[in-house]
């Protein structure tokens, strides 16, 4: 039993990039249950159309084709095969990506394009075509862009993924103004640690490496793709028709470990609380 009436998204046109696997399948397998009918793209025919039968054996609320979002013509066919199927979209879910560890001084300029290619051209292809339609029709409709924590912040060892996620973090904002006049809202959610496949084999990929990573959680566990799930339908949903350009974080309260000077006091000890306040109580 979720927190939502099971027509929360009745009848709504969802089209979520990377819809397949990881926390694009989560959020589509949860827009489904809500009412809605699907739209999922990725490069690899084979997951989509398996990930498809699992997700609604009937095949009567889902549609996927593959289609690489680094190919604006790809995007286009894509974009005509759902409108076909379903008549009209009404939510967009930029939600696939690339992403994997490395000093930056070890890339090559074709692994730097490999990730902005998909992350920020393949946003930014995407909305386009979409938008393009929804202007054109009058239609209004809801974008939802998948980012990350570190958008914000900027993060080593995942540069051009920091940087594109920067991009399509200013994208939302910046459309959330210029586009609201159609009726098109703009929102992402910047998750913090979710362990998927996809993720966890490029950036996550040793026992030592998750191990610090959850130690850096105040909440001391990874988010559960439910969590985002739920966070992603009340988002795309028209009880969250005001919100227009947030970046919402689910994440543990991670960020904010990192960010607060003091926050590695969390390991000071009772006993050494009492040393430390008769050296500060000096002070007054
Ligand atoms: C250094 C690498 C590399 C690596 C690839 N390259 N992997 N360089 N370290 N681990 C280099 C290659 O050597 C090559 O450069 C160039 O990148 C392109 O490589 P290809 O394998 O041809 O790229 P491609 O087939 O386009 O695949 C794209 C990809 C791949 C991004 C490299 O990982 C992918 O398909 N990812 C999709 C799924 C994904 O990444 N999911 C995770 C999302 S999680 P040269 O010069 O040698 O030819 C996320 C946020 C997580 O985004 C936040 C966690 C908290
Ligand atoms: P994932 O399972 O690897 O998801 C990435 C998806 O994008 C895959 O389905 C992949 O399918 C698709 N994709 C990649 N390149 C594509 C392209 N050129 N064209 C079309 N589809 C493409 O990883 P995930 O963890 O679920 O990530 C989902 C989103 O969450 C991403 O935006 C990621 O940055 C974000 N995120 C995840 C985490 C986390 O901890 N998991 C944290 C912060 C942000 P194909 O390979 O078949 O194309």
């Amino acid at each position: 039993m979720g927190p939502f009436a099971n027509d929360l998204l009745k009848d709504k046109v969802v089209l979520i990039t990377g819809g397949a696997t990881g926390l694009g399948r989560a959020m589509g397998e949860k827009f489904l249950e809500l009412g809605a009918k699907l739209a999922i793209a990725g490069r690899r025919e084979e997951v989509l159309k398996q990930a498809s039968h699992e997700m609604d054996s009937t095949g009567s609320a889902i549609f996927y084709k593959s289609c690489d979002v680094r190919d604006p013509v790809q995007i286009h066919e894509f974009v005509d095969a759902v409108c076909q199927r379903f008549g009209r979209i009404d939510i967009l879910v930029n939600n696939a990506a690339g992403n994997f560890i490395s000093p930056t001084e070890r890339l090559s300029p074709r692994a730097v394009d490999a990730v902005l290619n998909i992350v920020l051209h393949g946003t930014f292809y995407t909305t386009l075509e979409v938008g393009k339609r929804w202007i054109e029709q009058g239609q209004s409709g809801t974008m939802l862009n998948i980012v990350t924590t570190y958008a914000s912040s900027g993060s080593g060892f995942v540069v051009p993924s920091a940087a594109a996620k920067a991009g399509v973090m200013a994208l939302t904002r910046s459309l959330a103004v210029e586009w609201a006049r159609y009726g098109i809202r703009q929102i992402a959610i910047a998750p913090g640690p979710f362990p998927t496949e996809g993720a966890w084999s490029r950036l996550s990929p040793t026992p030592e490496i998750q191990d610090k990573m959850i130690n850096r959680i105040p909440l001391k566990r990874v988010g559960d793709k439910e969590e985002l799930a739920n966070l992603a339908a009340f988002l795309v949903s028209d009880y969250a028709g005001y919100m227009n350009g947030e970046v919402v974080t689910i994440d543990g309260g991670e960020w904010l470990q990192g960010a607060g000077q003091f926050n590695d006091l969390i390991d000071v000890t009772e006993q050494q609380w009492d040393e430390l306040a008769a050296l500060t109580r000096k002070g007054k």
